[in-house]
């Protein structure tokens, strides 16, 4: 299915950039109409995905984070984190809470929020080509509230 609307966004995997990466898709996000918790849920799931490329994908230097987010009928928002960085070995079990290849600085719950924060998330990665996170939340929003008062 075609978006209705759609952008893109290339940042360099600085920590500085998480805030406008989150920042810039919530904005996006707002033409939609979401609630103020469905826009508060996207950006902490945007958060920790892009947070996995600065800490995870590129740990010891800077690559770029391609973002892409899009919106759909029906009020489905999607947004895909995409890197070039050093991928996961084995997903499913990255995906288990509480996992963590970087034990006493992470808590090994990025992809455990993002789950719960978003309707659907999927992962797909190749070690040493990267990794694309795919989120998806229906959103509810303002506008079907505002039809029935
Ligand atoms: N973009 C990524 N590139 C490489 N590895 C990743 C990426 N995202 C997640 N991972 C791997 O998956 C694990 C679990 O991620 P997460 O649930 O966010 O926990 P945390 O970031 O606290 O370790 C990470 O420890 C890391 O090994
Ligand atoms: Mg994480």
């Amino acid at each position: 299915m075609k978006a209705l609307n759609s952008m893109k966004l290339e940042i360099e995997s600085r920590s500085v950039n998480e805030a406008f990466a989150r920042a810039a898709v919530a904005a996006f996000a707002a033409q939609a109409d979401p609630t103020v918790e469905e826009i508060s849920d996207i950006k902490t799931a945007v958060s920790e995905a892009v947070t996995n490329c600065i800490v995870h994908a590129y740990p010891d230097y800077v690559g770029k984070i391609y973002i892409w987010a899009g919106i759909f009928d029906n009020g489905i928002f999607r947004v895909k984190i995409k890197d070039k960085g050093c991928g996961i070995e084995d997903v499913d079990k990255a995906m288990v809470p509480l996992f963590t290849t970087l034990g006493g600085e992470r808590a090994g719950l990025g992809f455990a929020v993002m789950e719960s924060f978003c309707d659907r998330i999927k992962v797909r990665s190749k070690p040493n080509k990267g990794t694309v996170v795919t989120l998806e939340k229906a959103l509810c929003g303002r506008s079907g509230a505002d039809e029935r008062n």
